[in-house]
């Protein structure tokens, strides 16, 4: 069986029969972010750390008004009695994504988890203020900033004393990626060309629907080049699959496709809460470097094989070199951070 069958098969199966783990944690006086979580798998993931006790949450979210309705529903799900905080993060704007992360480095004592989850889906080509593509923007190369911007902070989490230092097992700071299986459907034939991101900026409506699936690719360049980084040490990197879960960001993908797909969706998808528990396990287990995690466990062969060939690792530096490259024209803290 080819390997995209194989993961098809697996992931059905998943959907069908599988059951996630509940997870126990106490994370009494430990502090996560959360992007994109004023609904759907973000918000469902704050409300499982909320239940687990955590002492501080951030909610990173592009509308404030939906925000603090979030935090009115995590407080009204759980009794959470600890901080919720409401910030406004625009993955379409470098600058606004350099800002959200100086008021994390100002503001937060600790950060022992960042769940980068905000993502965006779209029919139409849209060129954002900075001149991406949006989908691959906010997806991928803001979140990869948002990543690099934070590490210092999760480093320094991993040399503060524990907040429970009695505990059998010590938790190390986690940076999470929500990423998915779509990966394996771009063809990605830009990925030969001099520069990848320039010919990945040329109008394309047509490329649109590889774009989700590419810019979850780039997300897993990320892990896995952030995890090699000195800066990293200490911090674990990881990349997480919810499963096929009810959210908006199917919506158009189910106009499209009709009722006969509609029902099936609805009928093998998972509801939020179960998808976020994937995110939760990713948050707060060891795993290894850049590792790929989907049914709360480790899912290496869920990451495209050529990915891991000699062309692939080739192909993943030079998109990272590409982002790296812009990332410093947003912040001077860049090059300090990615050094290797
Ligand atoms: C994203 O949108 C495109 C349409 O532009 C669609 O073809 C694709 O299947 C969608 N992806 C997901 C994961 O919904
Ligand atoms: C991407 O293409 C658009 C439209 O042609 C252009 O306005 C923008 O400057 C390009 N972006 C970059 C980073 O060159």
């Amino acid at each position: 069986m080819g390997q995209l069958a194989s993961v098809l098969v697996t992931a059905f199966y998943d959907q069908l029969f599988a059951k996630l783990p509940t997870i126990d944690a106490d994370l009494t006086g430990r502090t996560f972010l959360i992007s994109g979580s004023n609904t759907g798998i973000g918000l469902a993931a704050a409300i499982h750390l909320a239940r687990l006790k955590a002492l501080h949450l951030v909610l990173a979210v592009r509308d404030l008004k939906k925000g603090a309705k979030a935090k009115e529903d995590i407080i009204a799900q759980t009794n959470f009695e600890g901080i919720i905080d409401v910030w406004e993060l625009d993955l379409s704007k470098f600058d606004g994504v350099k800002g959200f992360a100086e008021k994390a480095n100002t503001n937060l004592r600790r950060l022992d988890g960042a769940i980068l989850n905000a993502g965006i889906n779209s029919t139409r080509w849209v060129t954002t203020p900075d001149g991406y593509e949006q989908i691959l923007q906010v997806n991928g190369i803001a979140t990869g900033l948002l990543c690099v911007l934070l590490l210092p902070l999760l480093q320094a989490t991993s040399r503060l004393p524990s907040p429970h230092p009695d505990a059998s097992v010590q938790m190390l700071p986690h940076l999470t990626i929500t990423g998915s299986e779509a990966h394996f459907l771009p063809k990605f034939r830009e990925k030969l060309a001099p520069n990848v991101l320039e010919a990945l900026n040329v109008t394309s409506p047509a490329t649109l629907p590889e774009r989700y699936g590419l810019s979850k690719l780039f997300d897993v360049f990320i892990a896995r080049e952030i995890a090699q980084l000195p800066r990293a040490e200490g911090v674990v990197v990881n990349v997480v699959s919810p499963g096929m879960v009810r959210t908006d960001i199917w919506n158009d993908e189910i106009n499209n496709r009709g009722k006969i797909f509609s029902s099936i969706f609805r009928s093998i998808s998972l509801p939020t809460s179960e998808g976020a528990l994937n995110l939760i396990y990713a948050v707060l287990t060891p795993t290894p470097p850049g590792a790929f995690i989907g049914q709360c466990q480790l899912r290496p062969k869920h990451i495209p094989s050529w990915v891991l060939t000699k062309e692939g690792l080739r192909v993943q530096k030079k998109v990272w070199d590409e982002m790296v490259d812009i990332w410093r024209g947003v912040s001077p803290d860049v090059d300090n951070i990615v050094q290797v």
